[in-house]
């Protein structure tokens, strides 16, 4: 028996091909190496944030085996700015062990790409479906939003029964042919189409068969427990100036920003001076506090205050490893944190 392709599938595949987006930069090649990094990009953040940093990236570590080649620390400077900075560590990571484990060949099945570091079940089938043609369901944030309002998959998003009844439904959906322009317009439809507020239903290729559309139920799916509100955390920064250059301090990781330089944090309660001096034995005199910068993380808010000295002796523990002097000048080009970096460029 042939199995018709459900009319689902076999829409989003049509709308995809004339209506979707074909010239992304990940677009047009087969290569997995380019596919894996842009999914990797695009995990956490928009296209138009990623075709920068993607483009850069690629021109300095064109294959896996320069990635796996190079320290984390020459990695880390293509990622400054686009957060989640673990995706870097375990892009870097995996490069390695596909160098060391796979003869360099970025693996072809679901299972040894989600054996790899970084990758989980939704890249592991976006990667096959675009480099091997791979019959494989994805589930991100997006398409998560598109089922559930298709579908009317009501309940809390983030609980384990809804997540599974989801994987269910991407499993069941998936299309006879052409899994590479369904993969791609689900994304698309969840970038462009079926947005978080204010979609744009009449343009929707499955819009005659939407039970969200049907109900009136936009707006309530997919369901989300009531939110808590955000956590705010308050730190200071020491920005510690040496005739043109400042003391940075790698962060550890895993944690925020691991594996990126930062200007040293102490406590909001903390008097700065006192601890600039006991943790560098710098010699410093208070230049002044600097307008409070907020940084957005997913979990909290977080609220910095800069604080400037000018130091006369940079004090022998300032020179201990995990702390660098930095000429403010090649501040912009430094694998530095957003904010970090915009403190430093106020300076
Ligand atoms: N988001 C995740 N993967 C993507 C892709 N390949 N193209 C566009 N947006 C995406």
């Amino acid at each position: 028996m042939i199995l018709a392709m459900s009319t689902f599938s076999s829409s989003i595949v049509r709308w995809q091909k004339t209506q979707g987006r074909h010239d992304l930069p990940w677009q047009g090649n087969r290569d997995p190496y380019r596919i894996w990094l842009a999914e990797i990009m695009l995990q956490q953040t928009q296209v138009s944030a990623v075709i920068p940093y993607y483009t850069r990236f690629l021109g300095q570590f064109p294959t896996i085996a320069a990635l796996a080649n190079a320290s984390e620390d020459a990695v880390m400077p293509y990622w400054a700015g686009l957060g989640y900075y673990a995706r870097a560590r375990n892009l870097h990571k995996a490069a390695r062990v596909i160098r060391d484990a796979h003869a360099g060949e970025f693996p072809r099945t679901l299972e040894e790409m989600v054996a790899l570091p970084g990758i989980g079940r939704s890249t592991a089938a976006a990667i096959a479906a675009f480099a091997f043609g791979t019959r494989a369901a994805i589930l991100d944030g997006n398409v998560k939003r598109v089922l559930a309002r298709h579908f009317g998959m009501a309940g809390d998003i983030k609980t384990k029964a809804v997540e599974t009844a989801l994987w269910a439904l991407a499993e069941a959906h998936l299309p006879r042919a052409g899994i590479e322009a369904y993969t791609q317009g689900l994304m698309d439809m969840g970038a462009t189409l079926c947005t978080r507020t204010s979609p744009h239903c009449t343009r929707c290729p499955v819009k005659r068969t939407c039970v969200a559309l049907a109900q009136d139920r936009i707006a309530t799916l997919p369901g989300r427990a009531a939110s808590k509100p955000t956590p705010h955390r308050t730190v200071q920064m020491l920005v510690l100036i040496a005739s043109g250059e400042v003391l940075l301090e790698k962060r550890p990781s895993p944690g925020i920003w691991g594996g990126l330089w930062s200007l040293p944090e102490v406590s909001s309660g903390d008097d700065a001076l006192v601890a600039a001096k006991k943790r560098f034995g710098v010699s410093a005199k208070l230049i002044a506090t600097l307008p409070v910068v907020p940084h957005g993380f997913t979990h909290y808010e977080l609220a910095i205050t800069p604080v400037k000295f000018a130091v006369s002796a940079r004090g022998k523990r300032a020179a201990l490893p995990g702390l660098v002097w930095l000429n403010l000048a090649d501040a912009s080009a430094a694998a530095l944190p957003a904010p970090v970096k915009r403190i430093l460029a106020a300076l």
